[in-house]
């Protein structure tokens, strides 16, 4: 069995993400992640805090703090708040850590090494208002590809290209908004990726295929225009500093290497975090590097494909050593809000700590993996939610529940019945749960989350058809045995929606789980072979009735949170 890596794009460490943030990084990885193990396998999955360059030191700026400080709180808010989703991360890192400062270092002395890294002496746009160099990302303007007139001198968020500042048209600065740009000579770090290129395509023409068209073809267009040697350096105080061994004018003049050069470079760098919490008990090593035996997924949103499909690998490739490079990459669209963006720095949009504020995190959960932009963007709307929310998580599953747990210890008391041997229907029954089943499992081994959560649905609604189809509360008053044998299996089933249901909704599936007292419940699947008996649970296994699991959503509730964040009227 292969051991399983797993990394979502770290998040900056500038604020509180939104929705729109977990949906195309962490929360998919955690579901993939929690599915892996419970089918037995090795898993390691590792997230962390990206917590270099300008949006963090501007960030720290307005908060009145000293970046390190600033950057500490805040990475025990994001992490509060991703416990708070179940987010079940092996480790959860800071890319400013030690760890991550001597592999950056390390990749940097390799591929200066190897050739792969020119000191140039460049022009640079300095903000005569802000009195300083301006990171490419504190430059906006229009993009000359698309036009979209908000676009980053790094990449242009509209069309994902990466660009350079003096691309723009009306350049200004970001934190000023001044034009009042000049251009001004300072020495960087280059990195040639153009020496690279040839290597970099024949990884991705050997690996590409197998991922997602929308991340292989992100990949396919950035090389067919050609890789750019590219400046890894800023003249920031805050980042992984130039080691002065090598470039002593460099690290004299207090460069530090650009945030997306290290932050990669972070996943191994968390790994090693998580290493060393365990000394000679844990081995980061093994993870990433000659690490043939591994399979290496990760997890974002389309603008980070380009990092992650040819930066990064570029960056590993030219260490000339052999450092696991990713094997799929699931790259996933916008989620919008009522078609419109989602804005960390407007505060447009659901954030995540305001989500669990109002619902728990299960409801979060099903639903943005339920409505996952995979082949498209989705936009969020009240009203889609909580019809989501309303018929498949309270109706479908949670009503089913409690139907079945209440009715049958309102009529036989605290253990399940024991009944009438399984008949046709319970045999139909269990061989279209078999079916499900293999379905769901099918989509989960593609990391198809929408495919999956409608298969997982189509389990949930079998339930149903089953119970209305048998109506036990009829049954009971001709046939006592009947009845029993249709609620044992349905709690039977409620046991199998326990176990599958909980890479989407773990709180859910634990409650579920919780109601039976089983001796020994330490089953972590149930394969199609298993589901078809629908015997798990045995009659006279004692259980009790769980609160009710999912609360509905009232229009009255809807209201309240149109008014709070904006319904429709805010997308543009
Ligand atoms: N912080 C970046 C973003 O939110 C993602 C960094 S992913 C990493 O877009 F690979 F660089 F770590
Ligand atoms: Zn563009």
């Amino acid at each position: 069995m292969a051991r399983h890596l797993i990394t979502s794009a770290l998040p900056y460490i500038n604020g509180i993400k939104h929705l729109g943030n977990m949906v195309g990084s962490m929360l998919p990885a955690d579901v993939y992640a929690r599915y892996l193990r419970q089918r037995g396998h090795e898993v390691l999955y590792i997230c962390a805090t990206d917590e270099h360059g300008t949006p963090a030191e501007l960030a720290a700026k307005d908060a009145g703090l000293p970046v390190d400080t600033f950057c500490s709180e805040q990475h025990l808010a994001q992490k509060a708040i991703y416990d708070g989703f179940s987010l079940c991360f092996d480790y959860f890192g800071r890319s400013s850590s030690e760890q991550n400062r001597e592999l950056t270092q390390h990749f940097a002395r390799k591929l200066n090494e190897n050739g792969f890294i020119e000191e140039r002496a460049i022009r640079q746009v300095f903000s005569i208002a802000d009195d300083r160099f301006l990171p490419d990302r504190y430059i906006v303007g229009t993009c000359p590809h698309c036009g979209y007139d908000k676009a980053r001198g790094d990449q242009c968020e509209n069309c994902t290209r990466v660009l350079d500042p003096t691309d723009l048209i009306d350049a200004r600065s970001a934190i000023s908004g001044s034009s009042e740009l000049e251009v001004r000579e300072t020495k960087h770090l280059f990195l040639l990726q153009s020496k690279l290129q040839g290597e970099v395509e024949q990884w991705i023409n050997a690996n590409g295929d197998q991922w997602p068209t929308l991340a292989s073809s992100i990949a396919r267009k950035w090389l067919t225009e050609g890789l750019q040697d590219r400046s890894i350096t800023r003249d920031l105080e805050w980042g992984v500093p130039v080691p002065a061994d090598v470039w002593p004018e460099l690290a004299a003049e207090g460069k530090v290497f650009y945030v997306w050069f290290d932050a990669p470079i972070e996943y191994i760098g968390a790994t090693k975090e998580w290493a060393d919490q365990e000394p000679g008990a844990r081995d980061w090593k093994s993870w990433w590097y000659e690490a043939e035996d591994v399979r290496y997924t990760e997890f974002m949103a389309k603008d980070n494909v380009p990092f992650h499909s040819v930066m990064f690998p570029a960056t590993q490739i030219g260490t000339r050593e052999p450092w696991k490079r990713v094997d799929f990459l699931k790259a996933f669209n916008w989620l919008t809000y009522y078609g419109g963006k989602f804005s960390t720095s407007q505060q447009r949009g659901i954030f995540t700590d305001a989500a669990l504020e109002l619902l728990p995190a299960d409801y979060w959960r099903y639903f943005l993996m339920a409505n996952a932009p995979e082949s498209d963007d989705t936009s969020f709307t009240w009203e889609l939610f909580s019809s989501s929310v309303n018929k498949d998580l309270a109706d479908t599953l949670g009503n089913f529940v409690n139907r079945v747990l209440s009715f049958s210890r309102k009529r036989f008391g605290d253990e399940v019945p024991a009944g009438a041997a399984a008949g046709e229907a319970e045999v139909r029954l269990g061989e279209q749960i078999a079916e499900l089943l293999a379905e769901y499992e099918g989509h989960m081994e593609a990391l198809q989350f929408r495919k999956a959560a409608a298969a997982l649905r189509a389990l949930w609604s079998a339930g149903n058809s089953y119970l209305e189809e048998k109506a036990p509360w009829l049954e009971i008053k001709t046939d006592k045995e009947a009845a029993a044998l249709t609620l044992r299996t349905a709690m039977n089933l409620i046991h199998l929606y326990a176990v599958v249901s909980e890479p989407f909704i773990p709180a859910s599936a634990k409650a579920m789980r919780g109601a039976f007292a089983l001796a020994e419940d330490t089953k972590t699947w149930v394969s199609p072979e298993e589901a078809r008996a629908l015997d798990t649970v045995a009659a006279g296994t004692a259980f009790t009735v769980p609160p009710v699991l999912f609360a509905k959503i009232t229009e009255d509730d809807l209201e309240s949170y149109r008014e709070r964040f904006g319904g429709g009227d805010s997308g543009q």
